[in-house]
């Protein structure tokens, strides 16, 4: 057993047991499949858009400043696609005095209102956060059910394209449409709907909304500005199908610019589901990933020139996450593992998803009766996802390292100059260590358990000589409970402290560094529940 001196990490109280350590290779060069800029974006419920970006009198400068954080990490803001369920129910009121006007149905959700008006003050959202570009997405739910729903579309088209004149990214028509006629908030389709009558509404919206951008935005009906996301189905296994809405012609007008996937792991009510065996498991997040990277291969199949592949909207546990599970560091945890596998697969951006009051988000945007405003557990995550991928000094390729304990460990590693150079390694050790009695990251126990640890030995590329000194930059936090008192790297992103800007707290251990050894070895020993990255790039 080896003790670490406690000084070195005081925000970790527990005295820390090596357990077990193993040696791995990292091969240089790799095959390159470099992530776009800002693979680390975000998706914003329709519905808390405002919420979360203000307006001009009252822009939210704590949401523009977790955002910036990320920024100075990858050189570019995170993308925003504004969309979600409450985009399909949204319906246009010109003369509505406020931005939207949301009323809940609880046998509907709790979560989101699900009858909605929005009022021409809802597009003052897209001038508060300088430098971010934005999806819109359109309503296809009510708009091919109704006539509110068409007239909302011809509305607001001229509205959307105006505030997005310089900042759009690509637009949505209709989300998770594979859900339309099943939907547990109230199905818009008859159970008829299929991947045909889809495709055939799409086009007859689509060739709509790229006529009134003709009409009122020129700039952005070139062909290098006009695009979607697409399909944005809700997964890979509902009635409708991904692949036979492309073999139906949802392409035909070459406008998909991104094929766009949603993707949850599991429920917030689902039986069974914990942090370790659901989230703090590489091998779950791994099968979730993957039968998107299958579902993909069948579309090139089909359509060899088929866009390169997001996750359009995605989180941990949907029905908007669950308290003690999607809220805690174990899921920030998850958050780095998603996002880095995803990127090791061929994902080319990672979209979270979040809303207000909702149990995964990565912040609050404002205090509400249910929650305060501040930045969460999951943000995080964002941050070290962001590090490792982050295209500051050339675009990134991410490649998987397999461990020996395939279910509770995860590493990756990150190249530039088109896999030709190592930058980074990211390593999560997923077992579990929580601290709190109630496990809710509320109450701490008197006295702590031991932690364990492992030590992971690399094998660099030679270019690495002996000597050459490698950062060390850590994911901590007190356990996987823990919903708050979270640093990377010995910052905190916490409104409390700095309305969200980075403070370097005093108590936590940072500008470690390790050397490449004579046997061409990098040593590091990683807590449980934490995580560490490997800067071998001086790029900050
Ligand atoms: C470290 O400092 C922060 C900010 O001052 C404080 O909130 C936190 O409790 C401290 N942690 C420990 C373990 O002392
Ligand atoms: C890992 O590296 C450390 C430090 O260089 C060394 O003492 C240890 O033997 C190595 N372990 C393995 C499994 O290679
Ligand atoms: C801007 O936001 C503030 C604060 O939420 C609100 O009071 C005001 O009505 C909004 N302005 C418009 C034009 O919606
Ligand atoms: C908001 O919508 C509800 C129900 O649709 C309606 O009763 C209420 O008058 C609306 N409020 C405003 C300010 O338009
Ligand atoms: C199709 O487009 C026409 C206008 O061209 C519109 O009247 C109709 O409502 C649309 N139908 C659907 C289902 O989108
Ligand atoms: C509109 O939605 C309802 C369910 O709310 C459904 O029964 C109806 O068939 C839909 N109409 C169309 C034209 O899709
Ligand atoms: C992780 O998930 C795999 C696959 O479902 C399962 O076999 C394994 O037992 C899980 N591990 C833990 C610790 O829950
Ligand atoms: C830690 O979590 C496990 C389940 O994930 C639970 O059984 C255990 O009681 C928790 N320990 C503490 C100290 O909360
Ligand atoms: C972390 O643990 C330390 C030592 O037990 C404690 O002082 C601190 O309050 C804990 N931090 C949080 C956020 O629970």
């Amino acid at each position: 057993m080896k003790l670490l001196p406690i000084a070195t990490l005081a925000a970790l109280a527990a005295p820390f047991l090596e357990v077990t350590a193993a040696q791995y290779t990292i091969s240089s060069p790799v095959p390159a499949n470099d992530v776009f800029e800002a693979y680390v974006s975000y998706s914003i419920e329709f519905s808390s858009f405002p919420d979360f970006a203000g307006n001009n009198s009252n822009p939210n400068t704590f949401s523009n400043n977790l955002l910036d954080n990320i920024k100075h990490i990858t050189g570019v803001k995170p993308y925003i696609r504004v969309g979600g369920n409450t985009q399909d129910y949204a319906l246009y009121d010109a003369s509505l005095p406020i931005a939207l006007n949301g009323t809940f149905d609880p046998k509907r959700s709790e979560d989101y209102p699900t009858t909605i008006f929005i009022g021409p003050s809802y597009f003052e959202s897209y001038n508060t956060f300088r430098g971010v570009k934005y999806s819109h997405g359109f309503n296809l739910g009510l708009g091919g059910n109704n006539s509110a729903g068409w007239q909302t579309l011809l509305d607001t088209v001229p509205l959307a394209c105006k505030a997005l004149s310089g900042k759009l990214y690509l637009w949505g028509y209709g989300n998770e449409p594979d859900l339309f006629s099943t939907s547990a908030q109230g199905p818009v389709r008859p159970i008829t709907w299929n991947e045909r009558e889809y495709v055939w509404q799409w086009l007859n919206g689509t060739r709509v909304i790229k006529t009134l951008i003709q009409e009122h935005c020129p700039e952005l009906a070139t062909e290098e500005n006009y695009g979607y996301l697409a399909p944005s189905h809700a997964g890979v296994g509902n009635r409708l199908k991904a692949p036979a809405a492309w073999a139906a012609g949802v392409n035909t007008d070459k406008n998909v610019k991104l094929f766009s996937t949603h993707n949850y792991i599991s429920g917030a009510t689902s039986p069974g589901v914990t942090l370790q065996g659901t989230l703090m498991n590489h091998t779950v997040t791994r099968r979730s990933v993957d039968a998107h990277v299958t579902e993909y291969n069948a579309i090139k199949a089909i359509d060899p020139s088929a866009p390169p592949m997001i996750f359009g909207e995605t989180n941990s546990l949907y029905n908007q996450g669950r308290p003690g599970l999607s809220n805690t560091f174990g899921a920030a945890l998850w958050v780095a593992d998603f996002n880095l596998y995803s990127a090791s697969v061929g994902f080319k951006r990672v979209q979270m998803h979040m809303g207000t009051n909702y149990r995964y988000q990565s912040w609050q945007p404002l205090t509400t009766n249910l929650s305060p405003k501040g930045t969460k557990a999951p943000y995080y995550g964002n941050i070290l996802s962001a590090f490792v991928t982050s295209a500051y000094c050339s675009l990134s390729t991410i490649s998987h390292i397999p461990l020996s304990n395939p279910h509770l460990e995860s590493a990756y590693a990150a190249y530039k100059n088109a896999g030709a150079l190592l930058t980074r390694i990211a390593v999560l050790n997923l077992r579990n260590y929580n601290t709190t009695v109630d496990g809710a990251g509320l109450v701490p126990v008197p006295t702590p358990p031991v932690r364990g640890s492992q030590t992971y030995n690399f094998t660099v590329p030679d270019y690495y000589k002996p000597g050459y000194s490698v950062g060390v930059r850590r994911l901590l936090a007190n356990g996987s409970d823990a919903i708050t008192g979270i640093t990377w790297d010995g910052y905190s992103y916490n409104y409390e402290l700095d309305l969200g800007k980075p403070v370097r707290l005093g108590n936590v251990t940072y500008g470690e560094k390790v050397q490449v050894g004579e046997d061409g070895q990098v040593s590091v020993q990683v807590w449980d529940s934490s995580a560490v990255v490997l800067d071998f790039e001086k790029c900050w």
